[in-house]
C-alpha cells in the first residue's frame, strides 16, 4: 500500500514498522490517522521516534484510535487520567511488564491499544520485544488449532495483581508503586476469553493466552494447563516472530494487544527507566 502523509519501515523486525515523517504532539488530518491506523493493523506494532509529548499531547494522539481506557492498577500522572507512570528506580528489581504477555487480558475487554512512549530511558538495556501472535498461530498444527479452538481459557490477574501475584509482592516490598499490588477483590476475579482469537477488523486469528493472565484452559487444572501455555509462549517467541525495539527518549510504541505479545526486558539494574503509558478501549475477544 502507498502512503501519503507517513513513511513506513519495515527492516526493524519480523513484526512491527517505523513510522517518520509524522509529528504526532500536533492534531493529525483524517488521512495521516487513517494511514497510521492501516500500518498499524498490518504490522501489528508501530513506532515512532524523536516526539515530545507532554501526557496530554500522547492521550491525544492515541485517542484518534478509540475511546481511552483506564487502566485498573495504577494511578495516573496528575495532568491526565488517562496516563499512567511506568517507572523503575534504579534500586528497584522487579520491572512492569517483564514477562510475555498482551495487556490486561484477564478483563472483560482488554485494550486493543497501548500506546507508550519513553521519558528516560537507560544508557544501555531495557529493551521491549514484540512477538507475532498471528504468524506464531498460522503456523501451528492444524491438529493443535483444533484443539487450541476447541478450548477456552480462564483468564486473571490473581497471577500478577494477586494475593500470591509478584507485583502485589513487590509492592508490599515497597519496590513497586503501591497501587502496582491492586484492588484485592478485583484481583482475585476470572473471565473466560478464547485461547484463539479472531481479530475484529482483520478476521485473523491469534494465539491468545499467555503464562502470566491465563490462569488455566477451562475444566483443567492450573497444573495440566502450564505445560501447553509453555509450549505455546516457547513457539510464539522464536527469534523468527520477534523484533526487539530499543528505545530512545521521544520514543513511542503502540502495539496492538489482539495479536501481539510483548515483554519488557529486565536487564539495567542500577538504572532508572521512565515511561508514559496510554491504552485504548477493545471489545470482548472472540
Ligand atoms: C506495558 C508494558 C513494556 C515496557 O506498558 O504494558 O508491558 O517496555 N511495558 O515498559
Ligand atoms: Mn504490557
Amino acid at each position: 500500500m502507498g502512503y501519503q502523509t507517513i513513511k513506513v519501515d519495515t527492516t526493524v523486525g519480523p513484526v512491527g514498522a517505523i513510522i517518520t515523517g509524522v509529528d504526532i504532539s500536533k492534531p493529525l488530518s483524517a488521512l495521516a490517522i487513517k494511514e497510521i491506523n492501516a500500518a498499524w493493523l498490518k504490522h501489528h506494532v508501530v513506532f515512532f521516534r524523536d516526539q515530545s509529548l507532554t501526557p496530554t499531547q500522547q492521550a491525544d494522539f492515541a485517542a484518534n484510535f478509540g475511546d481511552l481506557d483506564v487502566y485498573p492498577f495504577m494511578t495516573a500522572v496528575d495532568s491526565n487520567p488517562n496516563v499512567i507512570p511506568i517507572i523503575k528506580e534504579a534500586d528497584a528489581e522487579l520491572n512492569f511488564g517483564g514477562a510475555w504477555h498482551t495487556d490486561t487480558s484477564y478483563v472483560e475487554r482488554p485494550p486493543k491499544a497501548t500506546v507508550l512512549y519513553a521519558v528516560e530511558v537507560p544508557d544501555t538495556g531495557g529493551d521491549t520485544l514484540f512477538a507475532d501472535a498471528t504468524q506464531a498461530f498460522h503456523d501451528l498444527s492444524d491438529g493443535l488449532k483444533n484443539i487450541l479452538e476447541s478450548e477456552s481459557g480462564i483468564y486473571s490477574p490473581k497471577l500478577v495483581h494477586g494475593r500470591e501475584g509478584s507485583y502485589k509482592q513487590a509492592a508490599a516490598r515497597s519496590e513497586m508503586a503501591k497501587d502496582y499490588g491492586g484492588a484485592e477483590d478485583f484481583a482475585e476475579q476470572e473471565v473466560e476469553h478464547p485461547l484463539i482469537r479472531t481479530h475484529i477488523d482483520t478476521g485473523e486469528k491469534s494465539v491468545y493466552c499467555s503464562l502470566p493472565h491465563t490462569h488455566r484452559i477451562k475444566g483443567w487444572t492450573r497444573e495440566e494447563s502450564i505445560p501447553l501455555f509453555k509450549h505455546l509462549t516457547e513457539i510464539c517467541t522464536q527469534d523468527k516472530y520477534v523484533t526487539r525495539f530499543k528505545w530512545q527518549q521521544g520514543s513511542l510504541a503502540m502495539w496492538d494487544n489482539r495479536c501481539v505479545f510483548h515483554n519488557a526486558l529486565n536487564d539495567y539494574q542500577g538504572m532508572r527507566r521512565h515511561m508514559h503509558r496510554v491504552i485504548v478501549q477493545g471489545e470482548r475477544p472472540q
